[in-house]
């Protein structure tokens, strides 16, 4: 059974128990300060886990995208992804524990048909500090259930993680108490990090067994189901949400007692087909497929870099299909992230060329069924992939080539020391360990020393920068060049608010930016009224304020022109290849000009924008003087 027919019967099977299927949310959180991404499927629905009541009832269900970053280093075992979909079911104060214990147990061995006999389950000990008790209840359930499925299902008090890996589990043992580190929800873990305000409460997790020889002992210990080691895989995990944090750090119960169900959906299908490895399962597998193919390696000897190329492209393609660009700040610095750390790994399996347009018609073939409330650019994503893509193996041979000029540099008794690591890595975005791997292929000899050297010149970058940003604050000491380019942008900002606020016709006629301010001449045929200046000033804040990303290009003149629609004031000057800025959405930009930089990364940078004067300059041209404060 694949994953996609998983999803579909999980929804199908929850609207056979009275649940209403939900649209998920997106994956790529916009205005929340706590969190960049959607994480979980509950996340979208806390308002109403806190008892508001939602409009589609006290049942709902999906299937929730959901990009979890911090397990990004955990990515090239056999069970970490960065992004995965959890399906999800709630209970509004509706039913609760044996419900939903029936439910999961019922789906799992009778839709999915996995085996009663290779299911684990740990249910929450209690907490004395809080005086919150022991999920008794809980358990019985489940040993009713297995009862009725006829598994034998001894109950096991194992209380912490590391004592479950000295202990082990004995013959016949099927239900385990452990702490609130393993069995307390909330968005902040166990029960003392558990966030003000937020609801939470003991869970019960479900765990497939992938047989006795998966586990290396050596490595993680005795199995059991909270080990790290890979005999048990969780599977799903019930949150008995019955609580909420009080301000004092109490916890009290929750009038209306809710159930958050997640399991995730790439789990669940390695279960469904006996693979301990979930980059097997039917979203994984064409990926690795490809990869052995254009590399001409096996999957067998390049695990790892396979693993960790095709999570991270399928993370990326899903950020890029939700309408995200590549920048420097947050979400879109993620993506990059992504991309980049897919394409330096590529290279490790030998692949030096553009790869991605081979791999990314695989992904999206895969996401094919996702709704498209949810992929609204999914028509874009290659496009933008394939150009950060191209942009950085620019960088890449960039910083080569610095490389060899500066190892020719030196003279033959001298070694490529950590400063000289540093500064390709700083200046060219070369990344270090790169470096070290061409010197090692070259013979171009390194200092013996070059990671201290490295780090100290890390650690000299980040106290000069931390001086330059005190002095920022004290004014004065930032230099001009940087208030220029900022300038620039605020110019480009302020003809696409005048066209879109006053008049459509209105071009630019002439434009001088000092690091004090900006004059910029425009066609008019009045003098702006005080609410047209408001109006234009307002904009230009919010697309400030809205930190939009700021991206160029070069094209040809007459796609410049015609399609991409570009505003320039002298096209018959122009070259045959021109520089393009965009600023916002590409597809739906805010700003679009010919022009030759350069602009900041994102408008957020700019700072706020205030027009001074607004004058006649000649016949039919208007002036605006404006300046950043
Ligand atoms: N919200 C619960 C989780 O993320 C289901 O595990």
């Amino acid at each position: 059974m694949d994953a996609n027919t998983i999803r579909q019967k999980f929804l199908d099977f929850q609207v056979k128990k009275g649940h209403k299927i939900i649209q998920p949310a997106p994956l790529v959180l916009e205005g929340d300060p706590t969190t960049l991404f959607t994480g979980s499927g509950m996340q979208p629905l806390l308002p109403y886990l806190l008892g508001k009541e939602h409009p589609e009832g006290k049942r709902l269900c999906d299937s929730q995208p959901s990009m979890r970053l911090q397990d990004i280093e955990d990515v090239g075992d056999s069970r970490h992804t960065t992004v995965f979909e959890m399906l999800g079911n709630w209970s509004l104060g509706d039913y609760f524990k044996e419900e939903q214990i029936r439910n999961f147990f019922e789906f799992l061995t009778k839709e999915v048909g996995l085996d009663p006999n290779k299911i684990y389950v740990t249910c929450f000990i209690g907490n004395e500090k809080y005086g919150i008790p022991k999920d008794t209840e809980a358990a019985e359930i489940w040993q009713k259930v297995f009862k009725e499925a006829e598994v034998e299902a001894k109950i096991a008090e194992i209380g912490s993680a590391a004592e479950g890996d000295k202990r082990g589990i004995k013959p016949g043992e099927r239900i385990f108490f452990y702490d609130d580190k393993e069995n307390w929800w909330s968005r902040g873990g166990g029960c003392d990090t558990t966030p003000i305000g937020d609801p939470c409460g003991p869970d019960s997790e479900v765990f497939y067994d992938f047989g006795e020889d998966k586990q290396d002992e050596e490595k993680y210990g005795l199995a059991h189901p909270a080990s790290d080691g890979a005999r048990f895989m969780e599977i799903g995990n019930q949150v008995f949400m019955q609580y909420r944090r009080n301000e004092d750090g109490t916890f009290a119960e929750l009038e209306k007692k809710n159930v958050d169900f997640g399991g995730g959906l790439e789990r669940i299908a390695a279960a469904a087909i006996g693979s301990f490895d979930v980059f097997k399962i039917s979203l994984m597998k064409p990926i690795i497929d490809k990869l052995e193919a254009i590399s001409g390696k096996s999957y067998e000897t390049n695990t790892d870099e396979m693993r960790v190329i095709a999570d991270h492209i399928r993370g990326a393609y899903l950020l890029a299909a939700q309408g995200l660009m590549p920048s420097n700040k947050t979400q879109g610095y993620a993506m990059r992230r992504l991309l980049r750390r897919a394409i330096l790994r590529a290279l490790d399996l030998g692949i030096s060329d553009n790869f991605l347009a081979e791999i990314i018609p695989i992904v999206a073939k895969n996401y094919a069924e996702l709704p498209d409330s949810i992929l609204t650019h999914r028509e874009n994503a290659l496009g933008v992939m394939l150009k950060e893509e191209t942009a950085f193996r620019k960088t890449l041979s960039k910083g080569l080539r610095e490389l060899h000029k500066l190892s020719g540099r030196k003279e033959n008794t001298q070694k490529l020391s950590g400063y000289d690591l540093f500064k390709l890595q700083d200046t060219y975005g070369f990344p270090m360990e790169l470096s070290v791997e061409e010197c090692y292929r070259e013979g171009i000899e390194l200092s013996e020393k070059y990671l201290e050297e490295f780090k100290e010149a890390l650690k000299e970058q980040r106290e000069r920068s931390q001086t330059a940003s005190k002095g920022m604050f004290k004014g004065g000491l930032e230099d001009h060049g940087e208030q220029t380019v900022k300038y620039h942008t605020a110019t480009h900002l302020l003809l696409a608010a005048l066209q879109k606020l006053v008049d459509s016709g209105i071009c630019q006629k002439g434009s001088n930016i000092t690091a004090d301010r900006v004059r910029f001449d425009f066609n008019l045929d009045h003098k702006m009224t005080p609410e047209e200046i408001k109006s234009v000033e307002d904009q230009v804040n919010e697309w400030i304020e809205a930190d939009l990303p700021v991206v160029f290009d070069e094209y040809d003149k007459n796609f410049a022109k015609n399609t991409l629609k570009a505003h320039g004031q002298f096209w018959n000057k122009y070259p045959e290849k021109l520089k393009v800025y965009t600023i916002g959405d590409f597809d739906n930009p805010i700003s679009r000009e010919v022009c030759g930089g350069p602009h900041v990364e994102h408008t957020g940078l700019i700072g706020k924008f205030k027009i001074k004067k607004e004058e006649s300059s000649s016949a039919g041209v208007r002036r605006i003087k404006a300046v950043l404060e």
